[in-house]
């Protein structure tokens, strides 16, 4: 920043602090800068802090946005000769619709494209389950994903240098820094990851509840509204699920863990809120980019994964990326495993009336699935698999979870915190909805 004759970072970090809205010159250079590495860690810690407590008006976001968007290329996907879209999640636990739905969709004729993240808080990343998979590579160049979107018909791929790196460093940072429960922030840093790729369709899953950043309905719709405005803003069709995430989504909580539960759906051998889930992404991309009728596409998404058309293309996109695509047929032989596999009981008989699973998500975290500091590795041999569901009749002394872990120390603190995590009832609970509102865009963009 320094050196362009703009404020100095410092400035920039107390306007925030004291509450006044940045010009967008301001908040442009500050981004950029810290992108190039000319504005430190600890300067850029403290403006997301008082960002994080200060909020950002529409018109910051948009500018943030924006910025994060130039700190690197933008991805055009004409000439995949398919209709394009991306899928995001803001983040939940045991969240690996992702992991089935870019397979899916690009098996049933789309292109799918997408910039991933890491693990964020307690929430798991779809990079860091991806990479469990021996050899995957996500660190991909643009033109490697457009190749490979041709040649394949899905890439899932990681910010890099060259594509929105402001939001690879910034988002590390948040989730050191406490600074992840924004909504300007995570809108920024979704909405930068999807504008930077030229799709028809951008398809957002925003999560609330307990293993969510938004942790009721409300706050959801709130976010999902914010994601939508600059989805407005760059002239971008954006449809957005607000989605339960008051459990767990799958079963599994971790890395290897979920990639063999993704696995098992695309492989059609698994029924469930994951496939549900990942069915309805597929389902509205191929009504609103190939024109089928809403029982038509959910058809179509169903037929892909029960023919074993999703595992395929999975097979195909992994191997593209430097993985083992034998883990489809085998994953036991390929993934990871961890020394310690330890049952969990019930201590009670009962209906399971909730679950905190943000407190799963950190007793995974804990065993090492996810990272205290931005450098810290992730073991993608760990983690939790979690069975019963809310509404779901529990019984005392029944397995409920599998704790996969490093050491038997490690895995009695996880046993603990599952206890602690969750609530029996002696009286029938209600589930909750899978999906409380469609909000956005019914328009895609034009045919290619
Ligand atoms: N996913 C993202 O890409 N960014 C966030 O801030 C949260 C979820």
């Amino acid at each position: 920043m320094s050196g362009d004759g703009l404020t100095d970072p410092r400035d920039v970090v107390a306007a925030k602090r004291d509450g006044r809205e940045l010009r967008t010159d301001e908040l442009r250079a500050f981004v950029l800068g810290y992108a190039r590495r000319e504005i430190p860690d600890y300067v850029a810690a403290a403006f997301l802090m008082a960002a994080y407590l200060q909020g950002l008006s529409e018109r910051e976001t948009a500018d943030l946005t924006r910025a994060m968007i130039d700190s690197g290329e933008t991805l055009a996907l004409e000439g995949t000769g398919r209709r394009t879209v991306d899928k995001h999640s803001t983040g939940g636990v045991s969240d690996g619709v992702t992991l089935v739905f870019a397979p899916l969709a690009a098996s049933m004729g789309l292109a799918v494209a997408k910039l991933s993240g890491r693990g964020l808080g307690h929430t798991g990343g779809t990079l860091d389950k991806l990479e469990a998979i021996p050899g995957l590579r996500t660190d991909l160049t643009p033109e490697e994903m457009r190749r490979q979107v041709e040649a394949v018909g899905c890439a899932v791929a990681a910010q890099t240098a060259n594509l929105v790196p402001a939001d690879g460093a910034l988002y590390a940072l948040r989730d050191a820094t406490a600074t992840v429960a924004s909504i300007p922030l995570i809108a920024a840093s979704v909405m930068s990851k999807k504008l930077a790729v030229q799709t028809d369709l951008i398809l957002l899953d925003v999560k609330a509840g307990s293993g969510a950043f938004m942790k009721t309905p409300q706050a959801a719709r709130d976010l999902a509204a914010a994601c939508v405005a600059l989805a407005r803003d760059f002239a971008r069709p954006c449809r957005v699920a607000v989605t339960d995430m008051s459990q767990p989504l799958g079963t599994a909580i971790g890395n290897a863990l979920d990639v063999a539960e993704a696995i098992r759906v695309l492989r059609g051998g698994e029924r469930g809120p994951l496939r549900e889930l990942s069915v309805l992404f597929a389902a509205e991309a191929r009504r609103l980019l190939q024109g089928d009728g809403g029982a038509a596409a959910r058809r179509a998404a169903e037929h892909a994964l029960d023919t074993g058309a999703a595992a395929e293309s999975f097979a195909g996109m992994v191997e593209a990326q430097g993985g083992d695509p034998r883990v489809v047929e085998s994953p036991a032989d390929v993934l990871p495993t961890a020394p310690v596999r330890r049952e969990v009981r019930a201590r009670a008989s009962g209906y399971l009336g909730s679950v905190d699973a943000e407190a799963l998500g950190r007793a995974a975290g804990a065993l090492g699935a996810g990272r205290r500091r931005k450098e810290d590795p992730v073991d993608p041999s760990v983690g939790v698999e979690f069975f019963p569901r809310v509404g779901n009749r529990v019984d005392r002394a029944g397995v409920m979870a599998i704790v996969h872990a490093r050491s038997e120390g490690e895995a009695e603190a996880a046993e603990a915190s599952i206890h602690d995590a969750i609530r029996i009832s002696e009286d029938p609970v209600e589930p909750p909805p899978l999906v409380f509102a469609w909000m956005g865009s019914e328009e895609t963009a034009v045919p290619a």
